[in-house]
This record gives C-alpha cells, structure tokens and sequence, in this order.
C-alpha cells in the first residue's frame, strides 16, 4: 500500500502579485498555512517528506518535521517548478504585454507549449516521473509527503489519474488543501483534504 499526501507550497509574495518562478519565501499566510498542514497531520504516520531545492517547498515543509524527528526529508530537483526561461520572474501581466506570443502559445495549447529557453508541460514528464520514483523507492512502504508546486503537483496528479494531456495544465491546486492519494493493488482512492480555511 502507497500512501501519498500531495502539497502544494504555502502563499509567496510572487503568489499574491502573479510573478512566476523565482526562489521567494513564504508570505505570512503561506507559513501560517504551513503550520496549519502541520497541525493537521500531527497524528499522521509520515516516514519520508520529499520537497523541491526551492525555499517555498522547504519552508512549508519545516513544521511537519519539527515534529518527527524520526522523519526524513529530501529535496529533489526534479520537483522544482515549471521552468519559465526567459519569463522567470516576470508577472503575468508583463508577459501579456511585452510577450504577448507567449500568452497566446499557452492560451492555445499550454501542454505543449514551452517557454523560451524553458519548459512545457509536456516536458516537465520525465523529470517528475523521475523524482517521484526515486521517492517511492526510498519510501518504500511507508507513507510520504511531497511539497510540490502548481505544475510540478498537476503532472504528478495527471500521472495517477490518466488526465487527457491538455486538462492537465488547468488541474486545480490550491495552497490550503492536499491531495491524498492511496494505492492499493485494487485501487486507487484520492481525496482533496482541506487543512486550513482560506482567509
Ligand atoms: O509558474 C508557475 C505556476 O505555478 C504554473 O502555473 O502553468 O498555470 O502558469 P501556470
């Protein structure tokens, strides 16, 4: 049996303002979001917690080991967000405007389309199929958390779920709740589980 909780980092600065890609830190709200998740899982069996190199990942990670000093943790690179290229660290909006070719590539088929001299969703497969199963070797039996970001938990979930490739882009991740994932030989049982009221 395969236990999984699926995470998606707490609130950054980029979150709230629409700016993509980069190394911020959580906001006041992703942190108290990530002792929220802690709070929530304090009776959970957790062995292996796995995260992205990035800050977000790992300081939303930080209160679910405070407890269990048992835990392993590992960050992998394969989790790190969606590469953005040329678009790292730009708004939304600036795209929109000094981009505008990107935008519209992505309205037309965001799967596919890669950033310049970065990364598409279509891309992004290989190297999460990677991460995740280094990670269940190295989990073994024993249930684990992933600390992901929005495109790298929408891959990982599409990899579960047999998504049609172009719904995949579009899976809805929010930053207050995770997706439980149990497998069984038989089946396979997900639940979105909310951890904290988004106020
Ligand atoms: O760039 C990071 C975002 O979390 C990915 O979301 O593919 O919907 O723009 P998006």
């Amino acid at each position: 049996v395969h236990c999984l909780y699926l995470v998606r980092h707490g609130q950054t600065e980029f979150n709230v303002r629409g700016r993509i890609g980069g190394d911020p830190p959580l906001t006041a709200k992703g942190r108290a979001q990530a002792q929220a998740l802690a709070q929530h899982m304090r009776h959970k069996e957790i062995d292996w917690v796995f995260t992205s190199t990035r800050l977000r990942s790992h300081e939303t990670a930080t209160p679910l080991l405070a407890e269990r000093p048992g835990a392993h943790i590992m960050a992998f690179k394969e989790f790190n967000e969606i590469w953005a290229g040329d678009c790292e660290g730009m708004l939304y909006s600036e795209i929109r405007e000094r981009m505008p070719q990107v935008t519209a590539g992505r309205n037309a088929n965001k799967f596919s389309y890669a950033y310049p001299n970065g990364e598409s969703y279509a891309l992004l497969g290989e190297r999460v199929q990677r991460g995740l199963r280094r990670a269940l070797f190295l989990a073994g039996d024993t249930p684990l958390v992933i600390v992901g970001h929005q495109a790298i938990n929408r891959v990982l979930l599409s990899l579960f779920l047999r998504q049609r490739s172009e719904d995949v882009p579009y899976i809805y991740i929010p930053q207050n709740q995770y997706y439980h994932i149990s497998l069984t030989p038989r089946r396979k049982v997900f639940e979105r589980v909310p951890y904290q009221d988004d106020s």
